[in-house]
């Protein structure tokens, strides 16, 4: 089975072909950088005219290289949510275009499913169940994974996401956007703890985070001096430091907490080399094992939404599948990554006539 994946629910538009039998055929990505630099950040319209651009000329071109054509086609995996609407509905209706025209349907996905088993593109790859620590811009969370579409909360931030943070702490430092690999950077330049920042909620007891405290510790710090380039850099490192500590220590307490022994770390921020050293050194100190997925597939990728896709086909859950000949389509641009787990709704008890 052979199956497309657009992914255009922000600011890249990526495109994939995944095989269930041969593994992934070809991927694409153009990055809108560029486009919403001058703005310090992402403006949503742009970023849907542009995907509008970019994606069937993608899709052309990885079926191309690939030596595919349309016609070989037998499901198209598209980003339903969550991320921004107009954005979506771009990848959505293109999806539900071509899956209509080739006869073949069209599978909404959850973005951070997609991220969530992106580990599992390469080799080794964990088997389930695991703990999986999902650090994107929108979110931080750490799930139990039981399989595919079995996803339980174990935490989560009770206020900005890591690369939130990140990203709002690289523009305090006047770094511009995308601010998290700039601070990452920065970081490299830095030594931590010349200044001192706070380790928020690691020792809270629990498996939630918080990182908007940190980003206003860096703002007073910010606001007492001016700072020189290599102040800067200190802080940097301290910046990155006291969120490695905290995304460390609770992603070790919840393979503890679940008796787990693998942990899949996903999205964008796993892309950080400190956080990837300091928790695979950890982690195999105490006899756990971690995956990440190539760095290529930390931050947003079609391959992850072609992937994902296929497994759903293959689960044959039948989740999300729709049939686009008859039915509608929708966005969902927020949508809590739990819900996909919840059984179906029974019918409820019929009070009417007591
Ligand atoms: O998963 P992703 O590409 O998009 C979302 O689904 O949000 O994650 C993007 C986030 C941004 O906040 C970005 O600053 C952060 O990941 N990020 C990083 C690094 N590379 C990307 N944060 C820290 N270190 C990095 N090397
Ligand atoms: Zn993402």
């Amino acid at each position: 089975m052979l199956v497309l994946g657009i992914e255009t629910s922000c600011d890249e538009t990526g495109v994939a072909l995944y095989h269930t039998r041969r593994g992934l055929l070809g991927h694409a990505l153009y990055s809108q950088v560029a486009l919403h630099s001058d703005y310090g950040g992402v403006v949503p319209e742009l970023a849907s005219r542009d995907h509008i651009r970019r994606v069937l000329p993608l899709t052309r071109d990885i079926l191309n290289k690939a030596g595919c054509r349309l016609d070989d086609l037998n499901a198209i995996a598209y980003t339903e949510g969550p991320g921004l609407a107009g954005a979506l509905l771009v990848g959505a209706s293109i999806a539900h275009g071509l899956a209509y025209a080739l006869g073949v349907p069209a599978l909404g996905l959850h973005h951070l499913e997609g991220h969530l088993l992106s580990p599992l593109l390469s080799k080794p790859a964990p088997g389930f169940p695991f703990v999986a620590l999902l650090v994107s811009g929108g979110h931080s969370q750490l799930m139990r994974v039981a399989g595919v579409g079995n996803y339980e909360l174990l935490g989560e931030t009770v206020d900005d996401a890591a690369g939130e943070a990140f990203d709002k702490t690289a523009k305090l430092l006047g770094l511009g956007y995308p601010g998290g690999p700039a601070l990452a950077k920065l970081a490299e330049a830095g030594v931590a703890g010349r200044f001192t920042l706070p380790r928020p909620m690691l020792n809270s007891g629990d498996l939630d985070f918080s990182f908007s405290g940190l980003k206003t510790a860096v703002r007073t710090v910010v606001n007492q001096r001016p700072l020189d380039t290599r102040a800067r850099a200190d802080i940097a490192a301290e910046f990155q430091a006291a969120i490695v500590d905290v995304l460390v220590a609770k992603s070790l307490a919840a393979l503890h907490h679940t008796g787990l022994t693998q942990l899949v770390v996903a999205g964008g921020v796993g892309a950080n080399r400190r956080l990837r050293e300091r928790l695979s050194a950890q982690a195999r100190r105490s006899g756990f094992a971690v995956f990440y997925p190539e760095l290529e597939f930390c931050t947003d990728n079609g391959a992850m939404i072609a992937f994902a896709g296929a497994m759903r086909l293959q689960e044959e859950s039948g989740f999300g599948i729709q049939d686009s000949a008859r039915k509608g389509y929708t966005v969902r641009p927020r949508w809590d990554l739990e819900e996909l787990s919840v059984p179906p709704r029974q019918p409820s008890a019929d009070f009417s006539e007591s």
